[in-house]
């Protein structure tokens, strides 16, 4: 989870890497009937549309009701451009960190300063794999995956994802996470990636267990916000 102080692909899931793209997504020419939500993420020559997921979860448990993933009632799903950090994102990503719903999900502070997050961004080394979501040149949403420092935990890493509130449930979040889980397996050969989420919110908990992500605790009114103590999970993804 999105902490105050500091600064994680399955089958099927291919996003686009600084521009280039590197898995099974279409770009297609709008058609007459094409949704205006998709006709604005334009991209090069054409507009891009976002397959779904080949691999889809099982069933999970939330606030007591069966949820599975293959009942989504959000299908339109859109494709961002994904990006290292720059240290001019700040002001953007500090807009985004300020935002009621990014912050009721986090456990971030209201009034967040762009001086902190410049400061976050100049800070994060080769543990850190930062990254941007794009739509049209806008920063919608990042993501990070920060390994464990100590020799004996480096084949752990952590994740936090969010987004602008005016861009949620359009799939960037699992765009986000689907290339943060690639360079989690791919790259950096982490076995164990984890991270927390309050355990009402039901948009990031089903994002995280569709990719792979399991819930081994919970932490009783381990969270303060909006005036009250609320529950967290800690999730896990592993690859022994
Ligand atoms: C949590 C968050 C990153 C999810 O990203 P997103 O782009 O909104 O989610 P996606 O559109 O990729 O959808 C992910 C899953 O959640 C489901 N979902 C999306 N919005 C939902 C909603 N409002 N209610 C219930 N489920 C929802 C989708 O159907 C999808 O499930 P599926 O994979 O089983 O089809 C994003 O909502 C966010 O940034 N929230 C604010 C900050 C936050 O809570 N960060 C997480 C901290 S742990």
């Amino acid at each position: 989870m999105e902490k105050p102080a500091d600064v994680s692909i399955p089958s099927g899931f291919s996003p686009i890497i600084s521009g280039t793209m590197v898995g099974p997504w279409s770009i297609h020419t709008p058609s007459p009937g094409t949704s205006a939500r998709n006709r604005q993420h334009r991209c090069g020559d054409g507009w891009i549309f976002r397959r779904r997921p080949v691999h889809r979860a099982g069933p999970i448990a939330f606030a007591g009701k069966a949820m599975t993933s293959t009942t989504s009632p959000f299908p339109e799903k859109i494709q961002p451009q994904l990006r290292a950090i720059r240290p001019s994102d700040a002001e953007a990503l500090c807009a985004i960190f300020n935002m009621p719903g990014f912050r009721r999900g986090t456990l971030r502070m209201p009034f967040e300063m762009v001086e902190q997050v410049e400061r976050r961004i100049a800070k994060s080394g080769q543990e850190t794999t930062w990254i941007v979501a794009e739509l049209d040149g806008k920063v919608v949403g990042h993501g990070s995956l920060v390994v464990q420092g100590s020799p004996r935990r480096s084949h752990i890493g952590e994740i936090n994802i969010g987004l602008d509130d005016g861009f949620v449930s359009m799939g960037i979040g699992s765009a986000i996470l689907g290339a943060l889980l690639d360079v989690a397996d791919n790259w950096r050969a982490l076995k164990r990636v984890e991270l927390t989420v309050y355990a009402d919110n039901e948009p990031a908990i089903r994002l995280y267990a569709s990719h792979g992500f399991e819930v081994e605790g919970r932490h009783v009114k381990a969270g303060f916000t909006e005036g009250r103590y609320h529950d967290l999970l800690s999730m896990a993804r592993l690859r022994f």
